[in-house]
């Protein structure tokens, strides 16, 4: 059996920093701005603190900069809403992200909502989401915005394909669907409840898996030579009690069928915060009345 081709991500995100760090370095330099990006943090989630030191890092890379906001694991939701309106009152401040999952004192939807819509770079907010829906120009969501990326540069044109999209979540699965549908693509959303999931997923030409289940997807669920996009990040015990990252994609046996897929990690991980970064630079462009450059990854 043919084995499919590996999509890079990691390799692809790093040449899509470095499309954005000359831009960025252009703006600095034509028009004396500097994009910032906030990042809050409420509390001491281990796996959400390596993602902000990450996205603090990663700005600073391309030349932006990174202002980190730490609030306790015991703020209330006042606390924590006070702070974004004073994000969203500094210019200096082009993009805010308030890392999620938030304690269970504060309910997200409200803290998302408090965000300036100009400035939700993780486009999370109803008017962000609608505007996608109706296929305006808002900030798009950084993971199916890095998925779609993906897909494009391996496929080109997806106008005519049959995508199916596997979870319904808001931050992935509802805004990848409408991505899909602005390509011309034909697009299932499948999720929990779908009957014969498998056979959903057999009709795709691009599935994109996005469900939060290890190793969900099985090589006998992916239509020959389709391409994979496997959003999973998922740890599973290993004999050395280190445990291991896995998608949810059986990797194993869909790379024997799929024509292209991504790796978990290295594939789509990678992409989300280059978007970010590159949402923030837009937020910035647009907050100014520069148009957004066109962003390409280096050669
Ligand atoms: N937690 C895990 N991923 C994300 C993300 O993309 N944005 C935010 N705000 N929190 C997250």
């Amino acid at each position: 059996m043919a084995t499919a081709t590996i999509i890079d991500g990691k390799h692809y995100a790093a040449r899509l920093r470095v499309g954005i760090a000359t831009q960025v370095a252009r703006l600095k330099a034509e028009h004396g701005i500097t994009p910032g990006l906030a990042v809050v943090l409420v509390g001491e989630d281990p796996a959400s603190q390596v993602y902000v030191r990450n996205k603090g890092s990663q700005t600073r890379e391309v030349g932006m900069n990174s202002f980190e906001h730490r609030l306790p694991a015991t703020a209330t939701q006042a606390e924590l809403l006070a702070r974004v309106a004073e994000l969203n009152r500094n210019p200096a401040v082009n993009g805010i992200l308030v890392q999620l999952p938030l304690p269970k004192q504060i309910d997200p939807e409200a803290v998302i909502e408090a965000i300036a819509v100009r400035k939700d770079v993780d486009g999370f907010h109803p008017l962000n989401a609608g505007l996608l829906a109706v296929g305006g120009t808002g900030m798009v969501p950084c993971t199916p915005l890095g998925c779609l990326m993906l897909l494009k540069d391996r496929i080109g044109s997806l106008a005519g394909l049959r995508a199916v999209v596997l979870g319904r979540s808001n931050i992935v699965g509802k805004p990848m669907a409408a991505l899909l549908l602005r390509e011309h693509c034909t697009v299932t959303i499948a999720h929990s409840r779908t009957r014969d999931l498998a056979d959903e997923c057999r009709r795709a030409d691009v599935l994109v898996a996005a469900v939060g289940k290890a190793r969900m997807v099985k090589g006998d669920w992916i239509k020959p030579g389709a391409t994979v996009i496997d959003v999973g990040i998922n740890r599973v015990p290993t004999p050395d009690g280190k445990g291991r990252l896995v998608g949810d994609v059986d990797f194993e046996s869909a790379v024997e069928v799929a024509g292209a897929i991504t790796p978990v990690p290295g594939g789509v991980g990678p992409m989300t915060i280059a978007c970010l970064l590159l949402n923030t630079l837009t937020a910035a462009c647009r907050q100014h009345g520069i148009p957004a450059p066109e962003v390409r990854p280096s050669a």
